[in-house]
């Protein structure tokens, strides 16, 4: 297989050159950055489908704006023999209520520390429930759907009758999300398929959509003496790693990111962050990228902040940003033989959620 995966031309080039990301260098974090519409998503949909065509590296795509849900449709322009290897690889699309893969995740299987933030207990504050969660637990692992609320509410126990009230309020116990006895998407990542697309797009509330990418990064990360490699690619990452977490729950997932991204090289958990601006991504995150591809960045802030933290990347070249057109970008860092300016090739599959159009008469 290909240690080197096509994705465009090098932009300043006299001949038409390829552009090549080094397949092996994935074992770094990578930092992807442009502003909104300078189309980060679609280019990293072209170095994903080479992933998939090149490599045995397992995907798993948090996808907020369910953008990478037809990652496995291919176009009709793909050439042929691309068409047939993508057409056989393993892609597992998982959306809420999707009747082959619901987007499941077992909360009893979550850390009692995630599970707390989810249910909104806090260690200390609520020091009286989370004790009684924590005495509940041998029990709760056999309550099935619909029948948590019932359970708590017919305890003997005053504070487990006022955890079911909470819950209640919170609507979490009536989550689409919760597998309860069922299957969870951590039970198809652990079959590794080529790729895992979790599409949190498909959630109405953010606490939903956050939950699920707990879920998800808790797992990959309690199983990393596993050390199986991965790729975990994370659109619009200031969603789930952000310097001002908005909740607990926000703040976990930072925590977690934060974790990954400083521990999770060795034992093979590799991020590909993607975000508008570098200070919307938690600074200790940012600074563990070893890989660099800059897209259209109008402002000058950002651009010095690039500048600091990624000296591997030519200032003359940060400074063309501004001027990029569509699926232009600087690759910069171990994934690529030298630094450059890219032109990069049309995807191979479907796009998911492409700009919506004005309405003509
Ligand atoms: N290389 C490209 N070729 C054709 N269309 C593109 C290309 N890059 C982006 N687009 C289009 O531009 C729009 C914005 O791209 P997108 O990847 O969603 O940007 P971003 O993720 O940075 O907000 C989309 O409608 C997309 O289809
Ligand atoms: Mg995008």
């Amino acid at each position: 297989m290909a240690r080197e995966l096509p994705i465009g031309t090098l932009l300043d080039s006299a001949d038409p050159t390829p552009a090549r990301i080094v397949a092996p260098r994935l074992n770094r974090h990578t930092f992807w950055c442009g502003q909104s519409g300078s189309g980060k998503t679609y280019a990293l949909g072209v170095l994903l489908e080479q992933v998939l065509l090149h490599t045995r590296l397992p995907l798993i795509v948090l996808d907020p704006n369910s953008d990478f849900v037809r990652l496995g449709d291919l176009r009709e322009d793909a050439p042929e023999e691309d068409a047939a290897a993508l057409a056989e690889r393993d892609i597992r699309v998982f959306r809420r209520d999707d009747e082959k893969h619901p987007l499941h995740v077992r909360l009893l299987g979550m850390p009692l520390i995630s599970r707390a933030a989810i249910l909104g207990i806090d260690p200390m504050h609520d020091a009286e429930i989370y004790n009684a969660m924590l005495h509940i637990e041998p029990e709760a692992q056999s309550i099935g759907q619909g029948q948590l609320l019932p359970y708590l509410r017919g305890a003997e126990r005053d504070v487990l009758r006022r955890f079911a009230v909470r819950l209640e309020n919170l609507g979490v116990a009536e989550w689409s999300l919760w597998a309860w006895g069922g299957r969870s998407v951590t039970d198809d990542i652990d079959e590794e398929p080529d790729a895992t697309v979790v599409d949190l797009g498909s959630f109405d509330t953010h606490a939903e959509f956050r939950a699920a990418a707990l879920g998800v990064l808790d797992h990959l990360w309690e199983n990393r003496v596993s050390r199986r490699p991965r790729l975990i690619v994370i659109d619009e990452a200031h969603n789930l790693c952000s310097p001002d977490p908005v909740d607990a729950v926000h703040a976990l997932l930072t925590e977690r990111i934060v974790q990954i991204a400083a521990e999770g090289r060795k034992f093979g958990l590799w991020l590909l962050l993607s975000t508008q601006r570098p200070s919307k991504v938690h600074p200790n995150a940012l600074s563990q990228c070893d890989n660099l591809a800059l897209m259209r960045m109008n402002s000058a802030r950002d651009l010095e902040e690039l500048a600091n933290v990624f000296g591997f990347a030519p200032e003359s070249l940060l400074a063309r940003s501004p001027e990029f057109g569509q699926g232009q970008a600087l690759f910069a860092g171990g994934f690529v033989p030298t630094p450059a300016v890219v032109q990069l090739a049309s995807r191979l599959t479907h796009e998911g959620g492409i700009d919506v159009p004005v309405p003509l008469r």
